[in-house]
């Protein structure tokens, strides 16, 4: 059996980390360049991907940075035909773009449950159509991550369209699993619990928001938020040969949170 630290590695690699601005993609960008894959961090906000291109590239790694708003279904081509264009090739895609605010069934707008889907969800549909097209075209298969949340597994009030974005990628991973097997592309997801980022906190908020957590924290049973880090690893195991025979599956990572 080969060495587990071997299995893990993604040497000449390329991968494409949507989301990679901030947070949990910009954790994963690094995570999968210290693995030794060429890091294409792509994010609406492209100062900040640029910015993670060259923390990835200080700490020793191969990673360019591209802007683009996953809204647009032409971003998934041009963010794919950039990984290729400039880092050779693509073996890797992580969905970790999102968006967090949701709000009462009774109270959303058109434009709020078309802002949640297009990014979370169609986003990621569009950049796994260019990228699957692109692993399938060079035989030498591939692996999709998509970043959902257990919000997409156990659904609470409050979160219709945030909810059912996530449920929404979790199908698409099933789907995708059993289309994009016989090009040797293996695509799960992971259901994040909540996690430590800026995002996250804001999304939380307020006095409340910080009484609620304490009261939430207590009752999960590992006691703590995650960190986007503990996120990254998972990402780079299912991305890894270490995977090989994982696909279609979803993992949570949530500290016990469906449990309570
Ligand atoms: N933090 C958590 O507690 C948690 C829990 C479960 C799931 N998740 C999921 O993890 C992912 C990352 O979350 P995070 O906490 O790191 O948030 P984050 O806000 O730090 O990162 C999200 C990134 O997506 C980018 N983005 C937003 N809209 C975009 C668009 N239209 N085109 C391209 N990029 C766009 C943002 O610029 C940002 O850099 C999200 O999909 C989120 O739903 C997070």
């Amino acid at each position: 059996m080969d060495d587990f630290n071997a299995l893990t590695r993604l040497d000449g690699k390329v991968a494409v980390v949507t989301g990679a601005a901030s947070g949990i993609g910009r954790a994963t960008a690094l995570r999968l360049a210290a693995a030794g894959a060429a890091v294409l961090a792509a994010d609406l906000d492209a100062a900040g991907a640029a910015a993670t291109a060259a923390a990835c590239v200080s700490a020793g790694g191969q990673a360019q940075a591209t802007g683009g708003d996953i809204r647009d279904w032409s971003t998934g081509e041009a963010m794919a035909g950039a990984a290729v264009a400039e880092l050779g090739g693509l073996d890797i895609l992580v969905n970790c773009a999102g968006l967090f605010p949701s709000g009462a069934a009774l109270d959303l707008d058109e434009g709020h449950w078309d802002q949640l889907l297009d990014v979370n969800l169609k986003g990621a549909m569009s950049l796994s159509q260019a990228c699957a097209r692109r692993m399938r075209d060079a035989g030498r298969g591939g692996a999709i991550v998509n970043i959902a949340s257990i919000q997409g597994l156990r659904p609470r009030a409050g979160k219709a369209a945030y909810a059912a974005s996530k449920a929404g990628l979790i199908a698409l991973t099933q789907v995708l699993a059993q289309e994009l097997a016989a090009h040797g592309v293996r695509v799960n997801a992971l259901a994040p619990g909540p996690v430590l980022t800026e995002a996250a906190v804001e999304a939380g908020g307020s006095a409340t928001g910080a009484a609620t957590a304490a009261a939430y924290l207590a009752r999960l049973p590992l006691g703590r938020f995650g960190s986007p880090e503990e996120i990254a690893v998972a990402v780079q195991f299912l991305a890894s040969p270490a995977a090989a025979w994982i696909t279609g599956a979803t993992l949570a990572i949530d500290g016990g949170a469906l449990l309570i």
